[in-house]
């Protein structure tokens, strides 16, 4: 997945967690889907994302991979799903069963990641700040933690991951990562030197306008548009005006 691309073309990711924009998403032609397990967050309403299961997962991956069925679709393994290797390899079996091309995981996590390439499974790393784990949402990589996430990115790239995810880090620990792995670094909110980007859809989207750190480019106000048609078709049907004869059979 994604050969070639390492210092050539910036790969695209985003997430997609249902059948209607997983198809809108293919045809704008991003690289790569992620069934993020933000889902858990901007999906299912939970405080964070330790709250998602496998069973979530699976049933979102199959319905994204209804939708997108010539783009790659990676499953975001949730927290507990990958405990073990032999637990790891079991889960991200069913996420390929369901319509997935791989898994990704996050922290460097060497046994999982050594078993699940052994058997095949293509593997996404993810580095920096790690939602599954972290306390709080912040930037990370600033002190010495980042000499630690610079190693750990090396020694996941030694075991094969195909592509690394690096979150919320300074751009120029990024750069010195992506300079020294052969996988391809897609970051969110770790600049412009990584080799793509992601973000999750419904940020890039506008969907919550109380939700807007730095790293996040809205690209739409879709909590607009939709609060507004929702309003007009509320007022249309209490004052008489839908539905009007254009929309009512004869
Ligand atoms: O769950 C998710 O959407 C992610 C991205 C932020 C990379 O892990």
């Amino acid at each position: 997945m994604l050969e070639g691309l390492k210092g050539n073309r910036k790969v695209v990711m985003l997430t997609a967690y249902d059948y209607q924009v997983a198809r809108l998403v293919e045809q704008a032609g991003v690289d790569l889907i992620l069934v993020g397990d933000s889902l858990g967050m901007v999906v299912l309403g939970y405080e964070s994302t330790k709250q998602v299961t496998m069973q979530e997962m699976l049933h979102h991956t199959r319905a994204v991979a209804r939708g997108a069925r010539n783009t790659p679709i990676i499953g975001d393994m949730p927290i507990g799903s990958y405990a073990t290797p032999q637990l790891a390899v079991e889960n991200a079996r069913k996420f390929i069963e369901v319509g997935a091309k791989g898994v990704k995981v996050e922290g460097c996590v060497t046994d999982v990641i050594e078993r699940l390439v052994s058997d095949g499974i293509p593997v996404m790393g993810h580095l920096g700040l790690l939602p599954q784990t972290a306390e709080s949402y912040k930037l990370v990589g600033k002190g010495d933690d980042a000499e630690k996430i610079f190693r750990d990115a090396q020694t996941v790239d030694k075991l094969g991951v195909f592509s690394l995810v690096l979150e919320c880090m300074p751009e120029q620990l990024a750069k010195k990562i992506t300079e020294n792995v052969k996988s391809i670094t897609i970051g969110i909110g770790a600049g412009k030197y990584c080799d793509g980007q992601v973000l999750v859809i419904n940020d890039l989207l506008g969907m919550d306008e109380s939700f807007k750190p730095k790293y996040v480019k809205r690209y739409a106000k879709l909590s607009e548009v939709i609060k507004k048609a929702v309003v007009d078709f509320r007022e249309e049907v209490k004052d008489g005006r839908f539905p009007d004869d254009a929309h009512s059979f004869h």
